[in-house]
């Protein structure tokens, strides 16, 4: 697992939103014994713990309004929520300058990444310039930027956001998705990046 590539700066942004304190305050270290209680929460134990949560990793994209231009994200904290109605979730940054311009289309791709994805996530995860320079992609059934080499989209629409911490849980309603290209997940695990390979 890994690739050497240097994430942990960007682990930063993938930060879950607080409200886990109290569980992992009660987990048991290696050796059996209780960890001490966690009663000051800094930004590299928060990551570090949490880091220890293997995710896979999604673009969030869009066709802008106004502009007509591809635009995007890299995210780990998406997740299925329920299938009847269908509904998935993930978790955005107050401080994401991207989010503004995704959340005001009509439709969002939730792009699933593949191992060989890596620099279509480190390109999504810069902030400013255009994102989608490099990036090769055609059009969802519903018009929205499909990655070339995911490997599945899911298309999607905004349902409500939930102001929590630092971060929104966005709640996005599913109106198509499927399988796109077959071969290995993009792992994020303790900063970095990986595959099952
Ligand atoms: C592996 C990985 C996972 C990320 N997960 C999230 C996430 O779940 N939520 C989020 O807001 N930003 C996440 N980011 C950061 C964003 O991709 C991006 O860096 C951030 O939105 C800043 O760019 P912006 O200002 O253009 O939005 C992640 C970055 C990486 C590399």
């Amino acid at each position: 697992m890994g690739h050497g590539a240097t994430a942990a700066a960007l682990a930063g942004d993938a930060a879950r939103p607080a409200g886990q304190e109290m569980d992992l305050s009660m987990q048991g270290s290696p050796n059996g014994s209780a960890g001490s209680p966690v009663t000051d929460i800094d930004g590299a134990r928060f990551r570090s713990v949490l880091g220890r949560f293997a995710t896979g990793v999604v673009a969030i994209t869009a066709i802008e309004t106004g502009t007509g231009r591809p635009t995007g994200l890299a995210a780990n904290s998406f997740t299925a929520v329920s299938l009847d109605p269908p509904l998935v979730a993930f978790c955005v940054a107050h401080t994401s300058t991207t989010w503004p311009r995704l959340r005001g289309a009509d439709r969002l791709c939730i792009n699933i990444l593949s191992e060989p994805q890596l620099e279509v996530c480190k390109r999504l995860a810069l902030k400013g310039g255009d994102k989608f320079a490099d990036i090769e992609w055609t059009e969802s059934p519903n018009g929205s930027p499909l990655i070339e080499g995911a490997l599945a989209w899911i298309e999607c629409s905004v349902e409500q956001e939930h102001v929590a911490g630092d971060h929104v849980i966005v709640v996005a309603r599913v109106h198509a998705l499927d399988k796109y290209h077959d071969g290995d997940p993009l792992l994020f695990y303790k900063g970095d990046y990986g595959s099952f390979s």
